[in-house]
């Protein structure tokens, strides 16, 4: 899991180069449309892992990651069809939010995880 984490910070760092660079929309249209994907692949992983382990704080996180996916998806309509949104502020607080999740809501169940040996 810790691997999928930092395959999805390089590719939100890269989307924020790409805003920072300046690239055009359809660029970083492409780039969040893979992040989504991988997040929704990250997060189904996530899930299951925590399902046949018995992790008590499935459901919370499940929601969480329902919302996170829904913003993202919003993020990605205002980036491809709303001209003049600031696409830097869009993608700071997205990115805030990603982070957040991981290390708030991820971390507890790694060692929970741990101490009944699944990894
Ligand atoms: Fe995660
Ligand atoms: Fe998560």
């Amino acid at each position: 899991m810790d691997d999928q984490h930092g395959i999805l910070m390089d590719t939100m760092n890269e989307l924020r180069l790409a805003v920072v660079h300046g690239r055009g929309r359809e660029e970083i249209s492409a780039l969040l449309d893979q992040l989504i994907e991988f997040t929704r692949m990250h997060y189904w992983s996530e899930e299951q892992l925590m399902e046949h382990s018995g992790f008590p704080g499935l459901a919370e996180h499940r929601d969480e990651h329902h919302a996170m996916l829904a913003r993202m998806l919003q993020s990605g309509h205002k980036v491809q069809y709303g001209e003049g949104v600031p696409l830097r502020q869009l993608l700071c607080s997205l990115r805030d939010r990603y982070i957040d999740h991981i290390e708030k809501l991820d971390q507890p169940y790694g060692p929970w995880l741990n101490e009944r040996g699944v990894y």
